[in-house]
C-alpha cells in the first residue's frame, strides 16, 4: 500500500534538488505535491517533469502574502492541506569579521522567518481541518554546532531546531506532528554553490571542498537527495504519528546526538 495515498502536500524550494527529490518520492507514496517556488519557470518545469500529481506554485516565504496565497492555491487545488514541508532554504559564507548585515537578514528571512511563518499558515489551516497533519522541517548538521566560516547559516538552522521543537509541543494537542531533518552534505546545485564559496575563502581549486567534505563522511561519501527521501516519507506517514519535536540526523555518521 502507497504510504502517502491522497495527501495534499506543500513543499517549499521544490523547483529543484532535495524539495524537488521529495516531491517525486512523495508521488510515488500517491501525494500530490505543491511545487512551490521563488522560482515559478523552474517550478513548472519540475512540475510538469513529475507528472500530473504535481503542480507548480510561486512562493517567496519571506513575503506573508506569498506565503497566504500559496497555502490557499493549495485549498483551492485539492480542498486541503495534510503536509509541509519547509525546504526552502539560502546559505552564505564569510568570515565573522566580513559578515554583512544584509547577508544576515536574507538568511534569518527565508530560513527562520520563512520557516516559522509557513508552518503558522498551515498550522492554522491544518486546525481548521480538524484531523491534524504533518510538518517537516529542514535542519541541517549546521544547527548542531557552530562552524568557522558558517556563523549565520548554523545559526539559522539552530534556529530551526529550536523552532520544531516549541512547535512541535504548542501543535501535538491539534495531533500536528513538527519534527524536522538534518542532512550533512548532499550532493547538488546547491553544494556546487557552497564549494565555490569554500573556493574563495580558503583560497582552494573549485571542487576540492566538495571532495573533502565527502571522503571526511563516516559512510564514505557526500549524500544524494534520494538518501534523505526514507526518512522524510516516515515523518509524514502515520507511521511517526508518536514522534513529537524531533530532529533527526540523515548525514552518513557526521554528527551523533
Ligand atoms: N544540500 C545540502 O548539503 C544541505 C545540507 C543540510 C541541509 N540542507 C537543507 O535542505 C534544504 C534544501 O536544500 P537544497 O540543497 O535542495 O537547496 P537548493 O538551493 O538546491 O534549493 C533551494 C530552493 O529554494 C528556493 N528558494 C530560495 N529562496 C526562496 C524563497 N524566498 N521562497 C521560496 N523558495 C525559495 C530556490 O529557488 C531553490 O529552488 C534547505 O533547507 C537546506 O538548508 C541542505
Amino acid at each position: 500500500m502507497k504510504r502517502l495515498e491522497g495527501k495534499s502536500t506543500l513543499i517549499t524550494g521544490a523547483a529543484r534538488g532535495i524539495g524537488r527529490a521529495f516531491a517525486q518520492a512523495y508521488i510515488n507514496e500517491g501525494a500530490t505535491v505543491a511545487i512551490a517556488d521563488i522560482n515559478l519557470e523552474r517550478a513548472q518545469a519540475a512540475a510538469a517533469e513529475l507528472g500530473p500529481q504535481a503542480y507548480a506554485v510561486e512562493m517567496d516565504v519571506t513575503h506573508q502574502a506569498s506565503i497566504d496565497s500559496a497555502i490557499a492555491a493549495v485549498v483551492a487545488k485539492t480542498g486541503k492541506l495534510d503536509i509541509l514541508i519547509n525546504n526552502a532554504a539560502l546559505f552564505d559564507l564569510a568570515p565573522i569579521t566580513e559578515i554583512t548585515r544584509d547577508s544576515y537578514e536574507r538568511l534569518f528571512s527565508i530560513n527562520v522567518a520563512g520557516t516559522l511563518f509557513t508552518l503558522q499558515a498551515a498550522a492554522r489551516q491544518m486546525i481548521a481541518q480538524g484531523h491534524g497533519g504533518k510538518i517537516i522541517n529542514m535542519a541541517s548538521q549546521a544547527g548542531r554546532r557552530g562552524e568557522a566560516l558558517v556563523a549565520i547559516y548554523c545559526a539559522t538552522k539552530a534556529a530551526v531546531i529550536s523552532l520544531t521543537q516549541s512547535a512541535g509541543l504548542d501543535l501535538i494537542k491539534h495531533r500536528i506532528n513538527v519534527n524536522a531533518i538534518a542532512p550533512g552534505v548532499v550532493d547538488g546545485e546547491h553544494w556546487d554553490g557552497v564549494d565555490a564559496l569554500f573556493a574563495k575563502y580558503e583560497n582552494r581549486p573549485l571542487g576540492e571542498k566538495k571532495k573533502l567534505v565527502g571522503e571526511d563522511v563516516p559512510f564514505g561519501r557526500m549524500a544524494t537527495a534520494e538518501d534523505l527521501v526514507g526518512m522524510a516519507i516516515f515523518l509524514a506517514s502515520a507511521e511517526s504519528d508518536y514522534i513529537v519535536a524531533q530532529t533527526y540526523n540523515v548525514d552518513g555518521g557526521n554528527w551523533m546526538s
